[in-house]
């Protein structure tokens, strides 16, 4: 089963706001992912808005013919009412400070099983998947069960950071948490530092993984390579 590559562009609309201007034009740039063959786009709009705008989000959302997967915290009703507003096909819940440099846990989905439960609930109704972000310890990934949630997305910057030491080490934990997860009857979602390295094992050792969104070092590689060739290479991989 092939793996679906959605690219997260924030890293564009960084980029862009940089110089105030509209170079690079990050609507142009999810048009042409998914020319290159990226299956869906990725934004995270934080609410201090430096990277993607909430006026990227509802302008990408018109032109999305791929799966449109929109990150961000629920507990800030600006998102919640962004999401329900756009209807994209995903959105992936991830509990991050206003001011987080990048998303760096996922849900404690035990202490947090009635909130998500509801929150969860007004997506779904929507016909919205949900995704929840996860760390892959099997109890959270057993309570993400219990929430109502589609699917789970495994945080893999732990995977990622012990991928060159040790690559058995590192994938223990998710091989776990992906049992776990298939158990609960709950679609593997992945992201966070997955790179050209590190991709194959990750999906070799996980069959059943749906989905991976990568921003960065999709973004970073694309220096050299070009994006088209980036974007075919990482779906090589997959
Ligand atoms: N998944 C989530 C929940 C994220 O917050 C991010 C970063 O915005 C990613 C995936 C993508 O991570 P990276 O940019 O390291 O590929």
């Amino acid at each position: 089963m092939a793996t679906k590559l959605s690219v997260n562009i924030n890293k564009i609309a960084t980029l862009r706001n940089s110089r105030g201007g509209n170079n690079p034009d990050v609507v142009q740039a999810a048009v042409n992912c998914q020319l290159f063959g990226a299956d869906g786009i990725t934004v995270h709009p934080r609410p201090d808005e430096r990277h993607i705008r909430y006026s990227d989000v509802r302008e990408i959302s018109k032109i999305i013919t791929t799966e449109f997967n929109i990150e961000g915290n629920p507990k800030e009703d600006k998102f919640v009412n962004l999401v329900l507003e756009v209807k994209p096909a995903q959105v992936t819940l991830v509990p991050d400070d206003p001011g987080q440099l990048t998303s760096n846990h996922g849900w404690d989905t035990i202490k947090e099983r009635v909130y998500l439960r509801n929150i969860i609930e007004i997506f779904k109704k929507e016909g919205i998947r949900v995704s929840i972000f996860v760390d892959p310890a099997e109890k959270i990934v057993a309570g993400a069960g219990d929430t109502g949630t589609d699917r789970v997305e495994l945080y893999t910057e732990d995977y990622a950071r012990h991928y060159l030491q040790s690559k058995e080490n590192a994938i223990a934990p998710y091989l776990k948490a992906a049992a776990t997860a298939t158990l609960y009857g709950l679609g593997i979602n992945a992201g966070h530092d997955l790179d050209m390295d590190n991709l194959a094992y990750f999906k070799q050792s996980i069959p059943a993984l749906l989905e991976v969104s990568i921003g960065h070092a999709i973004i970073a590689d694309a220096l050299y390579y070009g994006l088209e060739n980036v974007i075919q290479l990482y779906k090589r991989k997959l």
